[in-house]
């Protein structure tokens, strides 16, 4: 039976009533590559015909996650992020992204100083899903062409969240969420 994006968001509200914590999430990550399976589901969220740029697929009231598709413009290539107190997961459909996980070690967890390291990299490729928990950081670099499917356990739109310049070594408070796909 062909697994829809109803059939994925009952499940996602089922898993993190379930189990809150990672568990949930990860379980979140797994029916996402279910949910990638289904062309026609793809098809319609960021195939050739969907529009171009950030769409709002479903929001659910009562969990608050948001699944959103990306059909993105341009290549991009984001700096090393968190989600704030969300978690986010990044379910790759079309063409490829290049994830890369790091880790602050500087001790801290607000803006300011900040120092970091890579702890992995490596590249999502179509059907592919990957979970992104509270508090981590990552960074995305994408090619022309790449859409994605990313479910977040808020709406980042009203979470606060850092981004990290390592250059200057510093974390500081991203304004708008909706400036970029991260
Ligand atoms: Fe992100």
């Amino acid at each position: 039976m062909t697994y829809t994006l109803e059939g994925f968001i009952d499940d996602c509200r089922a898993a993190l009533k379930e189990n809150a914590g990672p568990a949930g999430r990860e379980k979140v990550r797994q029916l996402l590559e279910r949910l990638l399976a289904n062309a026609a589901f793809v098809d319609t969220a960021v195939g050739p015909q969907a529009p171009i740029g950030t769409r709002k697929l479903y929001e659910d009231t009562e969990m608050g996650f948001v699944v959103l598709a990306h059909c993105n413009p341009r290549p991009h290539r984001s700096p090393p992020h968190d989600h704030g107190s969300s978690w986010a997961v990044y379910g790759q459909a079309v063409k490829h992204t290049d994830m890369t996980e790091w880790r602050r070690t500087d001790g801290g967890t607000a803006a300011g100083a900040a120092d970091l390291e890579i702890v992995r990299s490596y590249r999502l490729e179509p059907g592919k899903a990957g979970v992104y928990d509270v508090g981590a950081i990552h960074s995305i670099d994408y090619p022309d062409g790449s859409r994605f499917v990313r479910v977040t356990g808020r709406d980042l739109d009203y979470v606060q969240r850092l981004k990290f310049d390592t250059a200057a070594r510093k974390a500081v408070v991203i304004e708008s969420a909706t400036a970029g796909a991260g």
